[in-house]
């Protein structure tokens, strides 16, 4: 391993190829049959070929696997084997599984079972937050008559400050809503810290995390991070679009909630779930640990698991490198005249590979427009956006060209798009010379 942390670690070249293969369309739009590089993963990822044709193929079947029949039976072991897999994703033994058509729904449901059954005055959460958990708690601490205290970003790190948000909890606070790492700047939270040092302060303290852009990204131990609730969308992490997941700890499962009256207390599930997408969990957890056994050797499935993502997150971290430094034939992002990028934090093992940047000539959504004439997709953060206003306000940036790789590209494709930045920044200067 490389002795400077924020050089991570690239896959041999043999294993970067395997990869890439085990993915769709890593460079080619099939529908308008061109070459492009897909950098716009926290958008939405590219897919995992395996959980694809798992889904579809599981999807063919009409059976139901709440009956009897072979085939029911069968889809019920997918369904049971699925969630154990979420076990391992999550690394918890007890508590409760949901699912819904997005991360949002997920996330309006947990916070709505904890804030209107739990005591506190306040509640606290942070302004780095995804609208889908922001306007969860606030929405139900309104409806309660809490009151709401948000915690400020830090426009250094792109993150928010352990004590920034310790301070604002009391003895009378409700519920702690924390983002595991921002959809913006791919600063990644303190989790650990922040829950022991908020359960100093109220040990019994509810605490919901929104992990959906960091569950591709490294491992979560709810072991080291004991938080209440956490949710992931399969889509932002190799598998299809239609399903979000989260977890409840058993005691946050037993709170009132939609649920058969027939059904235990801690049952989440309404309805019968597609199996198609249980199995496509599966086969995200399968190839994880399939990368970890290049790596480990061992027969415990969480031990790949953990290998797998530890391995992921190296390699995105090598390429997050080689993109703001640039080699001695490409000008990285920190050195491309007119580009700027913001919140760039040195400490690249505190950041998913998420980056946000900006042109000194070039408005960010003209800027996306230019990228997809060089090939490159990526996505504009605006103030206009309800999505994204709150967020580039606390980290005091006017707006932003987010991108998002991920580990299933490699050095040849940061140099691709280090090239199109660099056209991009001289289209700029171009058009400056002509006024
Ligand atoms: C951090 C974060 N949380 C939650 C969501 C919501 O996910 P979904 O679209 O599945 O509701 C997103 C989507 O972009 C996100 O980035």
């Amino acid at each position: 391993m490389n002795s400077d942390i924020n050089m991570g670690q690239l896959f041999n070249e043999e294993l970067s190829k395997e990869i890439k293969e085990k993915f769709y369309h890593v460079d080619f739009d099939p529908i308008y049959n061109t070459e492009r590089l897909f950098f716009d993963n926290a958008g939405g990822a590219l897919r995992l070929k395996s959980a694809n044709d798992m889904f579809k193929k599981i999807d063919e079947l009409p059976d139901c696997p709440e009956h009897s029949n072979r085939t029911a039976l069968w889809l019920a072991e997918v369904q049971e084997k699925a969630m154990e897999d979420l076990k391992i994703i999550y690394n918890v033994k007890s508590g409760s599984f949901l699912t819904s058509l997005t991360a949002s729904m997920v996330m309006f449901d947990m916070a709505r079972a904890i804030i209107e059954n739990i005591p506190g005055t306040n509640v606290v959460t942070t302004a780095l937050e995804h609208p889908s958990s922001y306007d969860s708690v606030c929405s139900y601490a309104q409806r309660q008559g809490k009151e709401i205290r948000v915690a400020e970003a830090n426009p250094v790190t792109g993150g928010v400050d352990v004590e920034n948000i310790i301070k604002l909890v009391d003895e009378n606070t409700c519920v702690l809503n924390v983002i595991y790492a921002s959809n913006m700047s791919g600063a990644v939270l303190d989790i650990e810290t922040i829950v022991k040092e908020a359960r100093i302060k109220k040990p019994d303290l509810y605490i919901i995390c929104d992990a959906v852009q960091h569950m591709p990204h490294d491992a979560v131990d709810l072991q080291k991070t004991p938080v209440d609730a956490m949710n992931f969308a399969p889509y932002k992490f190799f598998g299809p679009r239609g399903i979000g997941v989260g977890y409840m700890s058993e005691r946050a499962a037993k709170l009132p909630h939609n649920k058969l009256i027939a059904k235990s207390e801690g049952e989440w599930e309404l309805g019968s779930p597609a199996p198609a997408h249980f199995a496509a969990i599966t086969e995200i957890v399968n190839y994880v640990c399939w990368i970890g056994g290049k790596f480990n050797v061992s027969d415990d499935r969480r031990e790949l698991y953990v290998e797998g993502m530890k391995r992921i997150n190296l390699h995105e971290r090598a390429l997050m490198y080689r993109m703001l430094n640039g080699t001695e034939k490409v000008e990285g992002l920190r050195k491309i005249e007119d580009v700027s990028v913001y919140l760039d934090y040195e400490d690249l093992s505190t950041r998913d590979f998420i980056m946000a940047i900006g042109f000194e000539n070039l408005d960010y959504s003209q800027a996306v427009v230019e990228y997809e004439k060089e090939g490159v997709i990526v996505f504009e953060r605006v103030l206009s956006s309800l999505y994204s206003v709150r967020m580039l306000n606390t980290l005091k940036i006017g707006g932003a060209v987010r991108i998002s790789p991920l580990h299933c590209h490699t050095e040849k494709d940061i140099d691709k798009f280090l090239v199109a930045t660099k056209k991009l920044a001289s289209l700029g200067l171009a058009a400056v010379a002509d006024n």
